[in-house]
């Protein structure tokens, strides 16, 4: 599809899709560049969230009444339209979770429970979001275990070749992210999986802003573990998703102990539920289940590959365009990237930027990006972070440069 919005009817008709995008924000027309922090949900989420808030409300796996059974077969039919999106073999690997950080507590904590011992070691990346190292951290201490970094290049490119010297026979587990929500570098997963597996080392993959823009099969990646979030898939807040091969999770404890994830309670002993109930206890966002579900339902209606490509020229677009501003610096230019683009511009504190962009009605992300180690990499302390979403338009881009130029001036 173009990249125009003038020059093009789909996009068009996306961004109708989306209500929030069509307000003024102080005054202007509403730019939403931060989607790799939250992405906006498309009316048909909206719709299907409301009909089960007005028409039908029961706790899940608990009663035999209708309303029970209404939002019971819709939570389980979302289980089953994540285990399709992510091909798993069976509904059993998928476990609802709060999100992308739950789920690798989860499995930091199980996985190390079962299976750390010390004096082993996990390998986390240099580019990893605070989710996917501090879990780490925490079991590594807990069980007297060793961290060990896999570090990036300047060009927020993976030294690959670390890996094989990193993993020892201690190695218990690699952990890595799809995407980095920082450099926007697309990791060559099947290769590092491929790597570990040889090894016999399982990986878990971060694939919070993975899973929004690209297709996902776990099966052909043959990854150990896969995380991500609904509201970074247009769908909502408070519902994330973990995938894992059953073999580890029927080892795994549980993680949370409550309701739901048991099969008999006796003062004396409990036995635990099978999975994926042994992992769910509690209730859970049983309405933010049924919105993820209706989420990947209207990415199921788009043409895929078509918004690979579209997000695509976004990133060559915008790279192309901020390049062309005296002064500013762009972290991260992996060949294999995604739509995130942080920067900063010599002289101009990254906070001022966002404020002032803000007033302009363009929201970007500012800060330390839930990622200090990259911050640690180049020497800064904060960045500017553009990221896209397919509903973003050329015009929203040639926004951002003309205000960045304009911002440039005024400092
Ligand atoms: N993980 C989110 C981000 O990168 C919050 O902005």
């Amino acid at each position: 599809m173009s990249i125009s919005i003038h020059m093009n009817p789909d996009l068009f008709k996306i961004r109708k899709d989306f209500p929030i995008l069509d307000q003024k924000v102080n005054g202007k027309p509403f730019i939403y560049l931060d989607n790799a922090a939250t992405s906006q949900r498309p009316q048909q989420v909206i719709d299907r969230m409301n009909e089960f808030s007005h028409r039908f409300n029961g706790n899940i796996h608990r009663a035999t009444h209708f309303m029970a059974n209404k939002t019971t077969e819709a939570f389980e039919e979302s289980r089953e339209m994540v285990r399709n999106y992510l091909n798993a073999v069976e509904p059993a690997e998928i476990i609802f979770t709060h999100g992308t950080t739950e789920s690798i507590n989860l499995v930091a904590f199980s996985f190390g429970e079962a299976f750390i011992s010390k004096g082993d070691e996990v390998i986390v990346t240099e580019m990893e979001h605070h989710a996917n190292i501090v879990p780490w951290q925490m079991m590594c201490e807990r069980r007297g275990a060793g961290l060990k970094i896999v570090p990036f290049g300047d060009n927020g490119v993976l030294d690959l070749d670390q890996i094989d010297k990193l993993i020892t026979d201690k190695t218990r587990i690699l952990a890595v992210t799809h995407v980095s929500n920082t450099l926007g570098t697309v990791n060559p997963i099947t290769e590092i999986i491929a790597k570990a597996h040889l090894k016999n080392v399982p990986v878990l993959i971060d694939g919070a802003q993975a899973a929004p823009h690209f297709s996902i099969d776990v099966q052909a990646l043959d990854c150990d573990f896969y995380a991500f979030s609904g509201h970074k898939m247009y769908g909502p807040t408070g519902i994330g998703v973990l995938y894992g091969k059953r073999k580890w999770l029927d080892l795994m404890p549980p993680f949370l102990g409550g309701g739901e994830m048991i099969d008999r309670v006796t003062f004396s002993k409990t036995t635990y539920n099978e999975i994926p109930y042994k992992f769910e206890a509690g209730t859970p966002d049983y309405l933010g289940a049924i919105g993820l579900g209706a989420a990947i339902d209207y990415l199921n209606r788009q043409d895929k590959p078509m918004i690979e490509r579209y997000e695509r020229e976004l990133l060559l677009e915008s790279t192309l365009k901020l390049k062309q501003i005296d002064g500013l610096k762009i972290y991260g230019e992996a060949p294999e990237k995604a739509g995130v683009v942080s920067f900063n511009i010599d002289g101009i504190h990254p906070f001022d930027l966002g404020t002032l962009l803000d007033q302009m009605g363009i929201a970007v992300r500012t800060g330390r990006l839930c990622a200090d180690p990259v911050m640690d990499h180049f020497g800064v302390e904060n960045m500017v972070r553009a990221s896209f979403a397919f509903y973003n338009t050329v015009e929203e881009i040639e926004a951002l440069y003309i205000a960045l130029i304009r911002l440039k001036a005024m400092f």
